[in-house]
């Protein structure tokens, strides 16, 4: 074992933050809030089974889809622990149409928060995994309020991006730009602990992750790649199997550790008006950091995610992301496409 391994997360942040000089530990402190709303959140998505808080709230959010509970609770459970800090100027989830501030009678900081509170939500009542993803950025407007501006940003501008799997364990995943760092949260003591250290993703995997069944509506390219997976060719590793949970995080994680590549095409079911269904700041953006700080790839088939400008809070992208080598390939197939 790791001499590191084990340590707390707290200990592991500190430590990382001595590698900046100049740092002030405001960034340190907002990392720790976030570690404690996610175990919050835990601790209500492991009784999800037991409360009432199950079923829908009857409400819909800004992308037309049923809201249940958890959703609500994870979204405001993270709002709450964040906006006091002082380490925030502003905030947005996936769960609000506009941006969130920071109440006027708290301390505004330099660092802007951006999240999916509840990944997979659709999941919950049959307890299958479920995930938070967060993407920070350093606030990048001078005026007296920061805007939805410190918000449309590329992902390359992130100084730190993670996720939380609530899973057969809690784990929390994140990066600030020094590779990646997995810790398991210990229930018995309440703590996240050190349990993967630099985790590097495969450069080639055998798992493939995609809704087969929108196979209707992909371009051309897509469907080639997906049934090129499929041949029987054992000096090229294939067929490769797959592998879909329909939570991104569990399915990203997964492919992260094992190797292999996850899939969320555009659907050309209008060939003029492809629709993309993840979200670039709350989903594509984060993940995307860290699968390159492990060594893989993120894109949308033809461009870098992390080199989107964003220029909606709720842009939606194509994604395929995981280990380079399968990355790379689709991105030959999806240019020789003819959609
Ligand atoms: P969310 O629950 O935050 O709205 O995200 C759902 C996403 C993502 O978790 C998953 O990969 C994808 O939706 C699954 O979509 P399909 O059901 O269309 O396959
Ligand atoms: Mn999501
Ligand atoms: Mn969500």
């Amino acid at each position: 074992m790791q001499k590191s391994k084990g340590i707390t997360i707290q200990r592991h942040i500190i430590e990382q933050e001595r590698l900046f000089p100049q740092a002030t530990g405001d960034f340190t402190g907002l990392l720790w809030d976030l570690s404690i709303a996610a175990k919050i959140i835990s601790r209500e998505v492991n009784k999800a089974g037991l409360a009432e808080i199950l079923g829908l709230t009857g409400g819909v959010n800004i992308h037309g889809e049923a809201v249940k509970k958890l959703d609500v609770y994870a979204n405001e459970r993270i709002c709450k622990s964040m906006e006091h800090g002082g380490h925030l100027c502003i905030m947005a989830s996936e769960e609000n149409e506009d941006v969130v501030p920071v109440p006027d009678e708290f301390p505004k900081g330099k660092y802007v928060l951006m999240f999916d509170p509840l990944d997979g939500s659709s999941n919950i009542d049959a307890n299958v995994s479920v995930g938070t993803i967060f993407s920070i950025y350093r606030r990048k407007t001078t005026g007296k309020e920061a805007t939805v501006d410190d918000c449309l940003r590329k992902g390359t501008e992130q100084v730190a991006a993670g996720y939380i799997v609530y899973g057969s364990s809690t784990m929390m995943v994140y990066t600030t730009g020094h590779g990646v760092y997995g810790f398991t949260l210990d229930p018995s003591i309440g703590e996240f602990l050190l349990s993967h250290e630099k985790i590097k993703i495969p450069p080639k995997g055998k798992i493939y992750s995609i809704n087969e069944g929108n196979t209707y509506v992909w371009d051309e390219g897509t469907r080639r790649y997906v049934s090129y997976l499929k041949e029987n060719d054992s000096l090229t590793g294939r067929p490769y199997s797959l592998r879909y949970i329909g939570s991104l995080v569990a399915d990203f994680h997964r492919n992260l550790l094992y190797g292999g590549i996850f899939l969320y095409p555009a659907d050309y079911k209008d060939p003029g008006k492809p629709k993309p269904k993840l979200r670039l700041l709350y989903e594509a953006n984060p993940l995307a950091f860290i699968v390159e700080q492990a060594g893989g790839m993120a894109s949308t088939g033809r461009e870098r995610i992390m080199d989107i400008q964003a220029t909606e809070l709720h842009q939606k992208v194509p994604l395929v992301i995981g280990s380079k080598e399968d990355v790379l390939t689709y991105e030959k197939f999806f240019s020789q496409k003819g959609k």
